[in-house]
């Protein structure tokens, strides 16, 4: 092998060698660089006699073209497998399984409404929903709790930093039974200067708030307002109806209810309603689930309507705490702290 067929192997051998773009412009340059072999070669020319210079250069320029053309075909392996290799990973396998968009579902307090609401329409009442922002009148005066009285504070209330037209401070709904005004309001304009009216039969459930927070009390919670006014109606309907009501809620007969006096100034007498269950995990305990009370006389004028003809009762339950016994949970924050691993088993 001639000195020639020897650089073009060697450059050959060099540049197979060579697994990267960098790689291979070192490699050339060994040869073809300013300072490579063939380069020098070249200007070595000079020193040569003309006949001798000739045969020479064209030697080594053969070798050089060779060379180069070992170099460029070098160059387009190594772009040919780097687009391989991008191609080979951007491969889509079209027979794989497509993926499924996780299903979200519905909270369980929100079930819980839902199932409360369903009953209460079955036996004949209307769903209603109010403001969460409510103005002193009906979150306090309109339900018999004037301004200074001492039952106020029977809620610690959050305040909004507006003021209503009165000048008096907008307050996040302590209870839901703003709505029994409200509602009872709009049904006496409804039926104003006719000889009747049918009776009000209404439940009103929603958020409700207030300054406390422990494990069986969130600063925001839920309430469900329940309020059937009538000219005969009495507390022995609401026995009988909220009775009806436990039953479906927990899905069992096995309950008894009693009334425990208590007070609220927008009812009197006033109750609180206790539960309890005959068999089951909660069996043999009273569990408090709802104030319920003879609307007030006042609260009736309040409504825009006359106490001496339509007398009814008002109740208010607690979302969370019914939906805490039926779940059988001793605790009722999970509900609120957004934790999917909890809520996903109401799914
Ligand atoms: N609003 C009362 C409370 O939040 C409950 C209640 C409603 C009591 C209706 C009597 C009648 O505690």
């Amino acid at each position: 092998m001639n000195e020639f067929e020897q650089w073009v192997e060697e450059a050959t051998a060099a540049f197979a060698a060579a697994h990267a773009p960098a790689d291979l412009e070192n490699a050339k340059a060994r040869f073809l660089g300013k300072a490579g072999r063939v380069t020098e070669h070249l200007k070595a020319l000079g020193r040569l006699a003309p006949e001798e210079k000739k045969a020479r250069g064209a030697l080594i320029n053969a070798a050089k073209q060779r060379i180069e053309a070992a170099l460029a075909a070098r160059r387009d392996a190594l772009a040919q497998a780097e687009l391989e290799k991008q191609l080979a990973g951007e491969a889509l396998d079209v027979t794989l399984p497509g993926r499924r968009r996780g299903e979200g579902s519905l909270h369980p307090i929100t079930r819980a409404r839902m199932r409360i609401e369903s009953i209460f329409r079955s036996m004949g009442f209307d769903v209603a929903d109010g403001p969460e922002i409510e103005t002193d009148w009906y979150s306090f005066t309109a339900l018999n709790n004037p301004e200074n009285h001492p039952a106020r504070s029977m809620q610690d209330t959050f305040y909004v930093d507006v003021k209503d037209a009165e000048g008096h401070w907008l307050n996040l709904r302590p209870h839901t039974s703003p709505m029994q005004i409200r509602y009872a309001q709009a049904h006496a304009r409804r039926h104003a200067g006719r000889g009747t009216m049918p009776d009000i039969r209404v439940i009103a459930p929603g958020r409700t708030y207030r300054v406390d927070s422990d494990a069986t009390h969130s600063p925001m919670f839920h309430q469900v307002e329940g309020l059937w006014l009538g000219e005969q109606v009495s507390f022995k309907d609401l026995k009988a109806m909220y009775l009806d009501f436990i039953k479906a809620f927990f899905e069992t007969d096995d309950v008894k209810l009693r009334f425990r006096p208590s007070y609220f100034p927008f009812t009197e007498p006033s109750a609180e309603i206790d539960i309890m269950f005959e068999s089951g995990p909660l069996e043999g305990r009273w569990l408090e689930v709802s104030g319920s009370g003879q609307v007030h006389p006042q609260v009736v004028r309040n409504m825009g309507l006359d106490p001496e003809r339509v007398i009814g009762f008002a109740f208010g339950s607690g979302i969370d705490r019914l939906a805490v016994l039926r779940y059988g949970m001793s605790d009722l924050r999970p509900f609120f702290d957004g934790d999917v691993r909890f809520l996903a088993q109401f799914a």
